[in-house]
């Protein structure tokens, strides 16, 4: 993968290489086998897709007609618990069930359920989900009374017929009732929104206004390319520097310390009093931080979302009923894990970083 990396790259990587030597590893609390990378990152948590199927078919993150895995070599809920609880047992403290559609899985309940003695047993800190929110009028309580306390909603716009447009299929009003029952249940909830150039450019200070009027946290994200989505990358790339500065115009917007372990940078928004988060793996690149790693639906590890090595997970995993071999395929698989991605897009780079979608991997 960065056999073809040019000297801009390459200047790159030393400089995230010199940042991450500076950076205070805190060591404190980890289990004796931990997960720790060549770059001394401890590997904490956990993305897992479920799923690569969806109700939804976003115009940033799928094609209009995809082809979806055969059930087959999808992993039963056990073996994802299976292959769940080695990380567990490994280190992960944090672990977020996304997809696809995660609460479009048959039973997914059933594995939210077993994965909850991990957070009974003090094991995980966190066990959490990122949703389209289809589904969460009928699953928000079930979730709060399974340990979730915190869930990621993806809403990119309040305007009912620019919803349609973006999701293809999806209904703004069913999912404004699945947050109002998460909030109704307790959970706490984080807005996710895809920054997208001519479509939700003008909505994002509305966005703000409503999320911080409902007590929720807002993180806008820039659009990352990854798989075939029928449409050209530039037409929706829009950098957050530059929705930030609109923002400044009209907020004030203080930096604060404030970290959910993943990605976003926030700031306070002082005429709302809510937090707003900036994600953005284009214009300022995350990854000297980076504590996770993500398995797809058929036990397939990645060690970074923007690169293509590797590790599969399924065949340990099947082929003995104890954990050793899963733990050391999961020890060689995080020497593996690289410094970091360079996503681009401009005119000479439209095309896909990565031929994976987002819901292969889960974001
Ligand atoms: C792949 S979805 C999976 C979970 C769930 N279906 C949802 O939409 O929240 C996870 C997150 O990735 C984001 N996403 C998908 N494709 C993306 C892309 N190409 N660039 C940036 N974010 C993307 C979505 O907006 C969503 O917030
Ligand atoms: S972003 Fe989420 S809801 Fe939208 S198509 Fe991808 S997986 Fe489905």
């Amino acid at each position: 993968m960065d056999a073809g990396r040019g000297p801009a790259s390459q200047a790159w990587t030393m400089e995230l290489a010199n940042s991450i030597s500076t950076i205070d590893l805190d060591r404190s609390g980890l289990t004796p086998n931990a997960l720790i990378d060549p770059f001394q990152r401890a590997i904490t948590y956990l993305r897992v897709s479920v799923t690569d199927r969806c109700d939804f078919r976003c115009v940033y993150c799928m094609a209009e007609h995809m082809t979806f895995l055969p059930k087959a070599e999808i992993l039963s809920l056990e073996e994802l618990d299976r292959l769940c609880s080695a990380f567990v047992a490994k280190g992960v403290t944090k672990l977020r069930l996304t997809g696809g559609e995660p609460l479009v899985r048959r039973d997914i309940m059933t594995l939210v359920s077993s994965l909850s003695r991990h957070l009974a047993s003090g094991a995980l800190k966190e066990l959490t989900l990122t949703t389209n929110g289809s589904q969460l009028q009928r699953f928000a309580s079930q979730l709060k009374a399974h340990g979730v306390n915190r869930i990621n909603v993806s809403l990119d716009t309040l305007n009912a017929d620019k919803f349609r447009a973006i999701t293809r299929w999806g209904d703004l009003d069913k999912v404004i009732a699945g947050i109002d029952a998460a909030q109704a249940a307790g959970l706490q909830i984080k807005i996710n929104a895809v920054a997208l150039k001519g479509v939700n450019e003008d909505e994002i200070a509305t966005l703000l206004e409503w999320t911080h009027g409902r007590g929720m946290d807002l993180t806008v994200i820039e659009v990352m390319p990854l798989g075939d989505v029928d449409e050209s990358r530039l037409d929706q790339y829009l950098p957050l520097s530059i929705v930030r500065a609109r923002l400044a115009a009209r907020y004030t917007l203080d930096d604060i310390d404030y970290s959910t372990g993943g990605p976003a940078r926030y700031v306070r928004v002082k005429e709302t009093g809510g937090r707003l988060g900036f994600i953005t793996p284009l214009t300022h690149n995350f990854c000297e931080s980076c504590n996770r790693v993500r398995i797809t639906c058929t036990g397939t590890l990645y060690m970074c979302l923007g690169q293509n090595d590797a590790a599969d997970l399924r065949s340990p995993l099947r082929a003995s009923g104890s954990d050793d071999l899963l733990h050391g395929a999961l020890d060689e698989a995080i020497t593996r894990k690289p410094k970091g991605h360079d996503f681009v897009i401009d005119r000479r780079h439209q095309r896909p970083a990565l031929p994976r979608h987002m819901s292969m991997t889960g974001g």
